[in-house]
């Protein structure tokens, strides 16, 4: 009966003990320890069932449910312990991790494209839709391209290097001044017909001033093929013109020089503002000028090996800093360089 008892206060004792341990355990570390001393092979609750063994028969029911509610009650404790740190362990957490979902964002300014970029690909598409397509030429352009082909003669000003760039130490390589030398790249490359047309940067050396630039944008076309008119001619640029600035208004040709072009003509467009009358932005004159275009010299044609029997050609080319502060009604065309991003901001896209 003794034994019993011993038995009873050693179950009582490893409850009584193993609670201590578990309401000291400061963290979840210490608690897994507590748990193997509470629970673990040398555990006193252990130790204790081990003496079930010897005690009697009749009593191994009772002492055993006791053993089972002494180890649920300590797990149960275990459990809870747990839990509670766990909880705690999230509380901390949040504190420290909390996001303000209302604050305001990180600012990125978005860049976009530049207007003079996407004026460039607007008047192209218009181009594109005639039928013409995309052609292209190199910017450090050779002079027997820039100017030979061209027609231009040894002695013409254009040449000198106060008007272009030359390349260091090299007499026959140029920035391009113009973006014509891509007519004779074409015509070398493609037998006819051709329909091309060839944005592109230029330079020329120059006064640098409000109107001036050494470096612009340009829009080349060239056609080729039979019985190409000077009516075709004006009337691919008075599509052009229409769709630049209005479906109403007209467009008129003057007569111009162009060593590459006989005739030549430099085309005006009416002033989209006045209609003709006169006003500030044509500057009175009622229309304004836009392009240098022209039939194709037969000596060009003859140079690159087409048949200047057979086939004629016109080609234009398009300064497109001019439509962008005619079409903008920017004054300084220089505007379009400077980058300054509270002017290009104006043009959309940029934030
Ligand atoms: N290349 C000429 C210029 O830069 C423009 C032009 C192109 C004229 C094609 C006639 C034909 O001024």
């Amino acid at each position: 009966m003794s034994e019993t008892k011993d038995l009873r206060a050693g179950f009582d004792e490893a409850l009584r003990e193993g609670l201590e341990r578990i309401a000291a355990a400061s963290d979840l570390e210490a608690l897994e320890e507590a748990r193997i001393r509470v629970l673990g092979r040398k555990a006193a609750l252990s130790r204790a069932r081990a003496g079930l063994r010897d005690a009697p028969a009749e009593e191994k029911p009772e002492l055993g449910k006791l053993a089972n509610e002494v180890h649920s009650a300590l797990e149960l404790a275990i459990a809870q312990r747990r839990e509670r740190f766990q909880a705690d362990e999230t509380e901390r957490r949040w504190a420290r991790d909390r996001i303000d979902v209302s604050l305001p964002g990180d600012y990125h300014a978005l860049g976009s494209i530049h207007p003079l970029t996407r004026l460039t690909w607007e008047l192209v598409d218009i181009f594109v839709g005639l039928g013409f397509r995309l052609a292209e030429g190199p910017e450090v352009e050779l002079t027997s391209y820039n100017f030979d082909a061209l027609n231009t003669p040894p002695t013409h000003p254009s040449r000198s290097p106060q008007d272009t760039y030359y390349i260091a130490g090299r007499d026959d390589v140029v920035l391009r001044t113009h973006t014509s030398p891509v007519q004779i790249r074409t015509m070398e490359a493609h037998d006819p017909p051709v329909y091309v047309v060839a944005p592109g940067r230029c330079y020329r050396r120059d006064e640098q001033d409000a109107t001036h630039l050494n470096s612009f944008v340009q829009i080349e076309g060239l056609a080729v093929d039979e019985n190409i008119t000077m009516g075709d001619l004006k009337g691919v640029l008075l599509a052009f013109a229409r769709a630049v600035f209005g479906r109403d208004l007209d467009i008129r040709l003057r007569p111009s020089f162009f060593p590459f072009t006989e005739p030549s003509a430099e085309m005006d467009v009416m002033c989209f503002n006045c209609k003709a009358k006169g006003c500030r932005i044509c500057k009175q004159e009622g229309w304004i000028e836009l392009l240098g275009c022209g039939m194709v010299d037969p000596y060009l044609l003859e140079r690159v090996g087409y048949d200047p029997e057979r086939y004629t050609g016109f080609a234009f080319g398009c300064g497109v800093e001019r439509i962008a502060s005619v079409s903008q009604g920017v004054g300084p065309i220089r505007a379009f360089w400077e980058n300054d991003l509270r002017f290009l901001a104006q043009f959309g896209g940029l934030t």
